[in-house]
């Protein structure tokens, strides 16, 4: 069974993780969110931007963070997005569990990716996900909404942010309704690079 549940989210200075319309996904915001890793060498070989691109730390996260996840859960708006963006060869090369009220059958793509559509709640998907994962971890993979539930739920261990060089104003924000009482955060790791702050948690009940 796996061992965590963590979820590791690009944001904002401002705290957001996404504009608030799908429309606006490939919107200046969004690139600016997400610029530092299009140059990285793991993102162009999983994304299939073509060959080379940088290493060091950054390069070096974004790969740990892929090599450690066994299984992905994620929101049917992320799902939408990703369904119009992702290469054939889908970037998570594991199994993708997607939270939704859509009843669909699971959509398997070339390079190990499968989407199973779970329609009765986050703990079934989570439980499948884990029994998925082996001895790997399970990561939330978005968006704001699903992420929040798993928060709320007290289902998260731990997460990690890339904070990025860039105010949204407005949007989809990480953490809009958290339970505030309820979760307490453990630092794990602060480290600035050339482009973002990774910042990394545990999650503990208060
Ligand atoms: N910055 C980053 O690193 C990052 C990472 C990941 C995603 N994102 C972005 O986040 C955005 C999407 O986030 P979001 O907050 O709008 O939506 P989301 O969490 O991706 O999806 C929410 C949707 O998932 C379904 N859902 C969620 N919980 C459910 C439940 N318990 N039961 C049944 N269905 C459930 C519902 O859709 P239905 O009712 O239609 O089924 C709900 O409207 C995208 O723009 C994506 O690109 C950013």
């Amino acid at each position: 069974m796996a061992k965590k549940v963590f979820f590791s989210v690009s944001m904002s200075l401002d705290g957001f993780i996404a504009p608030e319309s799908l429309e606006d996904l490939m919107g200046r915001q969004w690139i600016a969110l997400q610029q530092w890793m299009f140059p990285l060498r793991f993102i162009r070989e999983n994304l299939k931007l073509g060959e080379g691109g940088e290493e060091g730390r950054d390069n070096d996260i974004v790969r740990e963070t892929f090599e450690r996840t066994g299984a992905s859960v994620m929101g049917k708006r992320m799902f939408d997005a990703g369904e119009q963006m992702w290469p054939e060869e889908a970037p998570f090369h594991t199994p993708v569990f997607v939270v939704t009220h859509e009843k669909r059958d699971p959509w398997e793509r070339p390079g190990g990716t499968t989407f199973h559509f779970v329609n009765d709640g986050i703990e079934t998907a989570l439980d499948q996900a884990r029994e998925a994962a082996g001895d790997r971890d399970v990561r939330i993979a978005g968006g704001g909404a699903t992420i929040l539930e798993y928060v709320n739920a007290g289902l998260i261990d731990e997460f990690s942010i890339a904070l990025s060089p860039v105010l949204f104003g407005s949007g989809i924000r990480l953490f809009e309704g958290v339970d505030a009482g309820r979760v307490a955060l453990e630092p794990v790791r602060a480290e600035p690079t050339q482009r973002v702050t990774h910042l990394t948690y545990e999650v503990r009940e208060r």
